[in-house]
């Protein structure tokens, strides 16, 4: 019987796994997919390759293998951690377009703002949804801290994450306060000409804290840089860190406590 040459697409087909296999079984794509990834090649669905799956990804990993019952209720803790964490990369998001165009000296800073909000597309928008989203970051962790403390949460195994949570707290309410001074305006010069005030009574070093503050003896244009710094760089970056070890400490902690 005279042979039929084979067909377009099963060539098509026999290429496209040549090629499939060529890249998954390269040095590269197994520097990427760790051992037991059902991207690897050869995948098999063991127990074996189940359980490498869950500790090999970064995501799974998160939950422990096995979670409460009560501990999946959104009526528990009414994700109000989830919630904060939500906003927190809002802020970074919505923070990262205003840089775009803002910039932090005394001559340029409040009309960068004006601009903002008259001149750039979206620019308005964006602007009220990182301020909103600001307030509403300090009262859904003051509000996940409420929540903690009514479930007694705060007890052994969880002080430690209590007092990591405290510090992020105080992160929290210290990006607000240091976005208010940005927009250089005179609720803003007012508030901070209070705070730093306030923070020169310290006992000791109140002086010393004051100028350090203010990059100064007063305000100026020093204040507004060291201000942009601390808000944009320093404070994200050691909220980031915290918040790690407070989500590792769930974890590690035995997940969610209770129920009650
Ligand atoms: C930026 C602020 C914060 C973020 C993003 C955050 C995030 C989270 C998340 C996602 C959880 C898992 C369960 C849940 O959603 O409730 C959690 C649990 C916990 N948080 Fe926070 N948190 C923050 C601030 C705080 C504060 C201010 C406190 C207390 C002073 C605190 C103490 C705790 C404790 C003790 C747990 C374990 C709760 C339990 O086992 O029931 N956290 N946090």
């Amino acid at each position: 019987m005279a042979k039929t040459a084979p067909r377009r697409s099963d060539q098509l087909a026999d290429k496209v796994s040549e090629v499939t296999g060529k890249v998954q079984g390269s040095q590269a794509w197994n520097s990427i997919f760790r051992p037991g990834s059902i991207f690897r090649k050869g995948y098999t669905d063991s127990p074996r390759n189940r359980s490498y799956v869950i500790m090999n990804s970064v995501l799974y990993h998160l939950h422990p293998v096995k979670v409460k019952r009560h501990a999946v209720k959104v009526s528990y803790t009414l994700c109000l951690g989830g919630l904060s964490f939500f906003l927190f990369i809002h802020l970074t998001v919505t923070g990262i377009f205003l840089m775009f165009f803002y910039r932090p000296t005394a001559a340029q800073a409040w009309d960068d703002i004006y601009a903002l909000e008259t001149a750039v597309a979206f620019g308005l928008l964006v602007r009220n949804m990182h301020r909103w989203a600001a307030h509403l970051m300090v009262i859904s962790v003051f509000l996940h801290m409420a929540r903690v403390f009514y479930h007694g949460a705060y007890k052994p195994p969880r002080e430690f994450n209590w007092v990591i949570g405290v510090m992020l707290l105080q992160f929290t309410l210290l990006l607000s306060f240091t976005g208010y001074l940005l927009p250089w305006d005179q609720l803003a010069l007012w508030a901070v000409t209070v705070g730093t005030n306030m923070m020169g009574y310290t006992p000791v070093f109140g002086k010393q804290v004051r100028f350090v503050l203010l990059g100064g003896f007063e305000i100026g244009s020093d204040t507004l840089l060291r201000w942009y710094v601390l808000h944009v760089l320093m404070l994200p970056f050691v909220t980031v860190i915290f918040m790690a070890i407070h989500f590792w400490r769930v974890r590690k902690d035995g997940g969610i406590s209770g129920p009650l």
